[in-house]
Parts: structure tokens; C-alpha cells; sequence
């Protein structure tokens, strides 16, 4: 099948799972493996079904034809430089995103940034058409997207459609704030099913139905919940979502990988303790919570600097955002302070690298750090804890999570807490640097269980599953 015939199966994205970037003038545009969670988890999705992916190349004003890169088949989506300011950085991402995680930063609601939104999600449909063969099933993806659904209906009732969002689905209070909020609701429910990573989030999208159009609706255990639109319903549930949990398996367990895994800890200075921390650079991620920590409990001496290490990893994100922009100043200046004040020649206590770092180091890190701090203040899942988990079969390491996470409805046995109490925290830290506390391995491993036996496959089949049955 050539790339440019319809095809069965069809994923919508705001991204593809590749960047174009250019890494200098003189150097051509390479393709590179966008950031976020969500093509971590769609790309072996994507692979093992003969299928299209629609979405933006991550660069302004570039226009492609479908194409093939990796194997995988590609439907690039315009976006010109404005459209980006508008619909991703603007609405997407200063509307939307801080909408949905607890308003962390306040909301900006622009009425010229809603009607770009409104514009890109009616260009995706219309991508989508014509990628979408005769009565194909159309996965569509996240905040961005939200319209695209009953747009897509309106041009294609053939097809099946099916959205999940990534991120939380906000209580009703602040959804409400929203002055689009009855479009963004009747975009969704366009879709025949609408999927969401905890029970939480389909709830209260059930109850705004209720509540802004006065749909019945019913919810039971065994099939979820099902909104009554007269002409169908619209089936709605939770389905956490997951990772290639196997596959991260085998690889920490190659021998490269404790090699490797070895001397990153030589180049830390074989530090007794190491500490690490994986994230995009966004302000949901509580990355100075745990850096306030950190830097307290060397304070208080129950720590000691010389004998710790920490790695933080943060990939650039959204940087011409203003809250990003500060962010990265914050997260910066602590990092300075401690290293500053507690850091030796040649030896400082936090290592911070503030660009993605390839597969095969991130995997070695993960398998060889004793603790790993996840602590945002809100996150639809975070793959990353999961990630750590997966590269554990040895019951070796200690996991730290923040109970805002969507992994900490399934991560039970970590040493959970609430970022806002950095007492709590620092309390979470001592316990995890125990290494001979057995208890630790047990946990290790019954979360070990449960992410092996919980992984994306199963995610995506329970998905697709459902959307059949609907
Ligand atoms: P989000 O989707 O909000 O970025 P997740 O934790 O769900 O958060 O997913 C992040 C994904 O990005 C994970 O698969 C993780 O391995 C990857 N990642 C995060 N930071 C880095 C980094 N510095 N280098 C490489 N990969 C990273
Ligand atoms: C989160 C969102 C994704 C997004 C990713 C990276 O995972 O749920 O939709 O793609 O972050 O963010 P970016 O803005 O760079 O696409």
C-alpha cells in the first residue's frame, strides 16, 4: 500500500512522532523523535498495525506530501508561524493546558486564539478524510484535538472515531471557567468513544454533559459510562495508559546497559546515593519541589552532600512561553544554589542537562539510579515512573511519587506524596535512600508486576476494544 492510499487505521496528533529540526544553518533538517509521552506510548502502537499517523512536523510553514519515515506512514499538517503562536502555544497551551492541570499557572482565554484553534482542528479533519479509507477507524489524541471529532463526523459518518486525552480532564468548577466550553464538550462527543486515564476524568466529562446540554447518561462498572445523544451514544471510560514495558525490560537488561550504567556512576564520582530526575521542563512537573527538598535535607544534615548525587534531565519544552521561560530560570537558579553551596570542585551535587538525551543513556540512568523522584503537582499519567519500574526487574531502586500523578492510582507501592508538603518529601527521600531495607525490594517488585502485566499493548487493545464495542 502506497503512502498515499486511504488506509483502515488512522492516528490523529497534534505532532507527528518525528521533529523536523535544523541544527544549524549550514546543516540540512533531520527528522528527530518528538518529546512527550504521548508518542512514547502511540509509537509501538502505531508499528504493530498497518496504519497512518496525521500531525504537524513540529516547524512552521512546511509543506509535505504523505511519506514514510521509519516505517512508519506519515500525513503531515501544515501550520504557519502564526497558527503556532495561536492554536499551540497560544490556546493549546496557555488556554487549555494550564486549564487542565489545576490552573498551576492562570489560564489566558483569547477569543482570536480560540478561533485559530477552531481553524487547525477543522484542517486536521480534513487531513484526516482523506487519510481515512471507506469505514475506517480514526484514533484521534489529546487537548489539542478536541474538535476534531464531530468535525471529522460531519465530513466522514462512515468512519469510527475514538478520542483519548492525555492529560487531566479538569473538575467541572474550572472546566466551567472555559467561555468555549460547550463546543470543546459537543467536539468530543462527535466521537463514539471518549477515553480518559482515570474514572475521575470521564465522570465529570459525563456530568458536563448533563449539565451543559442536559444529556441522560449511565455508568456501570462493566461497560462504563454510555451518554444517551437520541441518533447514538457515546461511550465513555477510563483507560490508563502505558508503556512498552517488555521491551524497556530487555533493554535495561542488556550487558551495554550496566555497563553503561556503571560508569555513569563513576562519572558522578561513585557517589553512595543517586538520585534522579526525568521530565519535560514544564511547570506541572514539581521539579523544584523536589530540589527544595533535596537542598533541605542537606541543610538539616540528614543528607550528606558528599555522599549523594542527583541527575536532572529536562527537555526543553514550549520555551517561547513565558511560564516555561520562568520555569527554566527557577529550576536553573536552584540547581546554582545548591551546587553553590553544598558542591565541590569538579564534583557538584546536582548534574543538570537541559536537552533529550538518547535511548540508551536514558535506560542505563534509569537502571542505575537508586531513587527516582517523580513529583509533579498534577500529570495525566507519567510515563516515566512506569519507565523506572520497567528497567527494575531486580527489585533494585525506590521510586518517590507525587499522589497527583496518574500513576499513583496504579503505582500503589511506591512511597507516595503530596508535593505541596515538602516535609512529606523530604520524609519520602530518607525512606528511599534505605537500600537494605527489604521492604523496599518488595515493593520494587510488586510494582515491577504490575507495570509488566499492565502494558501499552494491553492499553491499546483494551481501547480499540471498547471503540469496536461501541
Ligand atoms: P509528558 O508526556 O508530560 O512529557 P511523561 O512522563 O508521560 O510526560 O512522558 C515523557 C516521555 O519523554 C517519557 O517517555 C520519557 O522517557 C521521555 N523523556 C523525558 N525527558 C527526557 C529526556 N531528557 N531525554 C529523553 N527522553 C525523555
Ligand atoms: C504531553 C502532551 C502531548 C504533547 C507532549 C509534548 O505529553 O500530552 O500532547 O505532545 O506533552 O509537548 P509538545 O507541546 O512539545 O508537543
Amino acid at each position: 500500500m502506497s503512502e498515499h492510499s486511504p488506509h483502515d487505521f488512522v492516528v490523529v496528533a497534534n505532532r507527528l512522532p518525528v521533529d523536523l529540526v535544523t541544527p544549524s544553518d549550514d546543516e540540512p533538517p533531520q527528522w528527530q523523535r518528538s518529546p512527550g509521552g504521548l508518542v512514547t506510548a502511540l509509537e509501538p502502537v502505531l508499528r504493530s498495525v498497518d496504519g497512518a499517523w496525521v500531525g504537524w512536523t513540529g516547524t512552521a510553514d512546511i509543506d509535505l506530501d504523505p511519506f514514510v519515515e521509519d516505517g512508519l506512514t506519515l500525513h503531515p499538517v501544515r501550520l504557519s508561524e502564526s497558527e503556532v503562536a495561536e492554536y499551540y502555544e497560544g490556546f493549546s497551551n496557555a488556554t487549555l493546558w494550564p486549564l487542565y492541570h489545576d490552573a498551576l499557572v492562570a489560564p489566558t482565554f483569547d477569543r482570536r486564539w480560540w478561533l485559530t484553534y477552531r481553524e487547525v482542528n477543522r484542517r486536521f479533519a480534513e487531513a484526516t478524510a482523506r487519510a481515512a479509507a471507506p469505514g475506517a477507524t480514526v484514533w484521534v489524541h489529546d487537548y489539542q484535538l478536541q474538535l476534531v471529532p464531530r468535525m471529522l463526523r460531519e465530513l466522514r459518518p462512515d468512519v469510527t472515531i475514538g478520542f483519548f486525552l492525555h492529560i487531566p480532564f479538569p473538575p467541572p468548577e474550572l472546566f466551567l471557567q472555559l467561555p468555549w466550553r460547550k463546543a470543546v464538550v459537543d467536539g468530543l462527543l462527535g466521537a463514539d468513544l471518549v477515553g480518559f486515564h482515570l474514572p475521575g476524568g470521564a465522570e465529570n466529562f459525563r456530568y458536563l454533559t448533563r449539565r451543559l446540554f442536559d444529556l441522560p447518561s449511565t455508568h456501570r462498572r462493566s461497560e462504563g459510562g454510555r451518554i444517551d445523544l437520541g441518533t447514538r451514544n457515546v461511550h465513555v471510560d477510563a483507560f490508563p495508559i502505558s508503556i512498552d514495558a517488555s521491551g524497556l525490560r530487555d533493554h535495561s537488561l542488556e550487558p551495554s546497559t550496566a555497563l553503561r550504567a556503571k560508569q555513569i556512576r563513576e562519572e558522578l564520582g561513585n557517589p553512595e546515593i543517586f538520585l534522579l530526575g526525568v521530565d519535560r521542563l514544564d511547570y506541572t512537573k514539581g521539579i523544584n519541589v523536589r530540589l527544595d527538598a533535596l537542598r533541605e535535607l542537606f541543610e538539616d544534615g540528614a543528607l550528606d552532600p558528599y555522599k549523594t548525587a542527583m541527575v536532572q534531565l529536562a527537555t526543553p519544552s514550549r520555551e517561547r512561553l513565558e511560564a516555561y521561560a520562568s520555569l527554566r530560570n527557577d529550576v536553573e537558579r536552584e540547581v546554582g544554589r545548591i551546587n553553590g553551596e553544598f558542591g565541590r570542585v569538579g564534583s557538584p551535587v546536582v548534574h543538570y542537562i537541559h536537552r533529550p538525551v538518547a535511548r540508551d543513556e536514558l535506560v542505563a540512568m534509569y537502571a542505575g539510579a537508586d531513587v527516582m523522584l517523580v513529583t509533579p503537582l498534577r500529570d495525566g499519567m507519567n510515563l516515566v515512573a512506569k519507565e523506572y519500574v520497567a528497567c527494575h526487574s531486580d527489585g533494585k531502586g525506590a521510586l518517590v511519587l507525587s499522589e497527583f500523578a496518574g500513576a499513583a492510582a496504579e503505582l500503589r507501592r511506591a512511597l507516595l506524596v503530596n508535593p505541596h508538603d515538602l516535609e512529606d518529601v523530604k520524609n519520602a527521600i530518607l525512606a528511599a535512600v534505605r537500600s537494605d531495607d527489604p521492604g523496599l525490594t518488595r515493593r520494587m517488585r510488586s510494582m515491577h508486576n504490575q507495570v509488566m502485566t499492565h502494558d501499552v499493548d494491553r492499553w491499546a487493545h483494551s481501547f480499540l476494544g471498547a471503540l469496536r464495542a461501541a
